[in-house]
């Protein structure tokens, strides 16, 4: 069942996203060759108890971070560590803020230092296609209207789609209904209606879209060893489209 936010509630999540938004922009000025994902983990902690919110990736499934921090070829779900980020790395941010019980969940790509050409245009890509995405999120549209937004675009760039992961309803809990997969048909799946929430994170790859996943039980990469990014926002339907509401 796909439960329908009044206004009140959008507009709760929405406070919810201007502080997860706000500590992503911070998070963008202090990447940089050297930094630790550790230390990301740390000031998103800090940040977010400042703020009053609270982390609410910490405990969930039994995930111990605030933060998951995938590098270069891992699709998501990486753990925060100590070892130092490298030029040329991508470094995906992605984190569930919960403000007086109201959750928002965004994830960014970020470069360090000086990356190839290649993978440029890979995050390129992949933002693209999350705003490609939102483009269609008007009442009466479909959720196969999404999948299909992002999946022709990205492959007709000549990179993949990854089909483990997909986006999914918030609320009260990070994940409730619709799945919203990022691959798929036009004018499939369920209508889309105002007062549905629900995240959009296309995970783009640059060669197989297929992933492993680590003996950590949490951490996807891709299966070649190639690089993946990813742009998640999560999103309100209303009835003149989509609000975005971790918008930075
Ligand atoms: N933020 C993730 C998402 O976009 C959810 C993370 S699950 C966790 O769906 F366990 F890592 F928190
Ligand atoms: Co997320």
């Amino acid at each position: 069942m796909i439960v329908l936010k009044s206004e009140r509630e959008i507009q709760a999540m929405h406070e919810s996203g201007k502080i997860l938004a706000a500590c992503h922009r911070e998070i963008a000025k202090l990447i940089k060759p050297g930094v630790t994902t550790w230390e990301i983990e740390e000031f998103v902690e800090g940040f977010l108890k400042k703020h009053g919110a609270k982390p609410e990736q910490k405990g969930y499934k039994g995930y111990q971070y605030a933060t998951c921090a995938s590098i270069n070829e891992e699709i998501c779900h990486g753990y925060p560590r100590k070892t130092p980020l490298e030029n040329g790395d991508i470094v995906t941010i992605d984190m569930v803020v919960n403000y007086n019980g109201a959750l928002s969940d965004s994830a960014w790509t970020y470069k360090v230092g000086n990356v190839s050409k290649e993978t440029e245009r890979l995050l390129e890509v992949t933002e693209e296609s999350l705003y490609r995405a939102i483009e269609v999120c008007v009442p009466g549209n479909r959720i196969g209207d999404i999948g299909h937004a992002i999946q022709s675009y990205v492959e007709g760039e000549g990179f993949s789609v990854v089909r483990d992961f997909i986006g999914h309803g918030i609320g009260n809990v990070i994940h409730e209904s619709p799945e919203v997969p990022h691959y798929g048909l036009p004018h499939k799946g369920p209508r889309l209606k105002e007062g549905m929430v629900f995240t959009i994170e296309p995970m783009v790859n640059v060669g197989t879209y297929k992933s492993v996943r680590d003996p950590n039980g949490w951490t996807a990469s891709t299966a070649d060893g190639e690089y993946s990014a990813q742009y998640e926002h999560t999103i309100a339907i209303t009835k003149d489209g989509a609000l975005i509401l971790t918008k930075q």
